[in-house]
């Protein structure tokens, strides 16, 4: 059966009963992984292309692929412990030979290593916060102007980013390098903080096709009094709820022209240098002279289908007249133009 005669796409979500290789467990371990709602929308979008198995991304996952033998695995399966986990289920593909949409395993596993990301961007001259990476507290080295911020190395969905990360003192920095190693057993990233506007950028496509949507800001009026200004873990799970959603997205972004240029360019550089495809959303903050930042790049973004929940890819497309199953044929799309499906075009 060759790809071109069927249109059988897979969807690659996690399995609730996996656990992380070393036992360990904390409560918000699952945060970034996708809810029922989300992965059925995806199948439904999907199959406007053609036929849809759903794969689960555990252990049976290698096998499951290799019987099902699909055309294109549609990825977006975020995995569970190490810097590695969203690199599996492309891993696997690349190793059966089966297509699949997104980023390969190497950039999956470098864009969820914050440190080795801000590294690449350094290098292609792309602005990021300075850093250093500690694995305990007296590691800490007091280089940093404050104040700063202290997150998980590798996790995603502000895991472990709340309002203590901000830290004015070098005594609040220690202690919480020391709740962040403890908590996830992995190191801690110490970054300046970048006090200015925030947005974040939604890609779609390669190359020639590659676009950014447009810019969604972050408006930290909406938080609570005395809210530190950051979009950590409270503004994404506890303060916005689906009876009160927090109305923190604007899109598009009031920018000046050249403000909006600058975004659009670090994002698209960003996109490039890590060598991410199809999709992708880069979160980008501007210092106090307002020059726009990368905080990070997340190569498999969340997409929340209701248009009521606070989902900032799905937000941009919209702005963008994309609906929802749009983003997820075009991302298809720019997958299977990859391998030259033609059939998914
Ligand atoms: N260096 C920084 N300066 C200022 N604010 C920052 C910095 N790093 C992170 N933040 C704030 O913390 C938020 C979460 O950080 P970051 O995007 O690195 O975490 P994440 O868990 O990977 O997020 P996501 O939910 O996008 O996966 C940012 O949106 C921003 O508000
Ligand atoms: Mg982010």
């Amino acid at each position: 059966m060759s790809p071109q005669q069927t249109q059988r796409s897979v969807a690659a979500k996690n399995g609730k009963r996996a656990t992380r290789a070393d036992g360990h467990r904390f409560d918000d371990m699952y945060a970034e992984w996708d809810d029922e709602e989300t992965i059925a929308a995806i199948e439904r979008a999907l199959s406007a292309a053609g036929e849809v198995v759903r794969l689960e991304a555990n252990a049976d996952f290698p096998f499951q692929l290799r019987d099902t033998q699909p055309d294109i695995v549609f990825n977006f399966a975020e995995g569970i412990g190490g810097a590695s986990r969203e690199s599996f289920v492309p891993a696997f593909c690349e190793f059966w030979g089966i297509p699949y949409t997104g980023s390969d395993p190497l950039t999956l596993g470098i864009c969820l290593d914050k440190a080795r990301t801000k590294e690449t961007l350094s290098h292609h001259g792309i602005p990021t916060p300075e850093f250093q990476v500690v694995e305990c507290p007296d590691d800490v080295q007091r280089t940093l102007p404050l104040p700063v911020i202290v997150k998980p190395l590798h996790e995603g969905s502000s895991k472990g980013i709340t309002q203590r990360s901000f830290c004015t003192t070098w005594r609040e920095a220690r202690d919480e390098v020391a709740r962040v190693v403890e908590r996830y057993r992995e190191p801690a990233i110490i970054e300046e903080f970048l006090d200015g506007r925030e947005f974040t950028v939604a890609v779609l496509g390669n190359d020639g096709d590659g676009r950014t949507l447009p810019i969604v800001e972050l408006d930290y009026s909406t938080l609570p009094g005395g809210a530190q200004p950051l979009y950590g873990f409270e503004a994404k799970w506890v303060w916005d709820r689906p009876q009160k959603p927090l109305d923190i997205f604007q899109c598009p972004a009031r920018c000046e022209p050249e403000l909006q240029r600058r975004i659009e360019e670090i994002a698209m550089a960003a996109f490039r240098s890590l060598r991410c495809r199809d999709w992708g959303r880069i979160d980008v903050r501007c210092d106090r002279t307002g020059t726009p930042h990368i905080i990070e790049v997340n190569p498999i973004p969340g997409v929340i289908p209701d248009p009521a929940a606070n989902s900032c890819y799905p937000k941009a497309a919209r702005a963008a007249g994309f609906s929802f199953d749009d983003v997820i044929l075009k991302v298809l799309a720019a997958a299977a133009a990859r391998y030259d499906l033609r059939v998914f075009d």
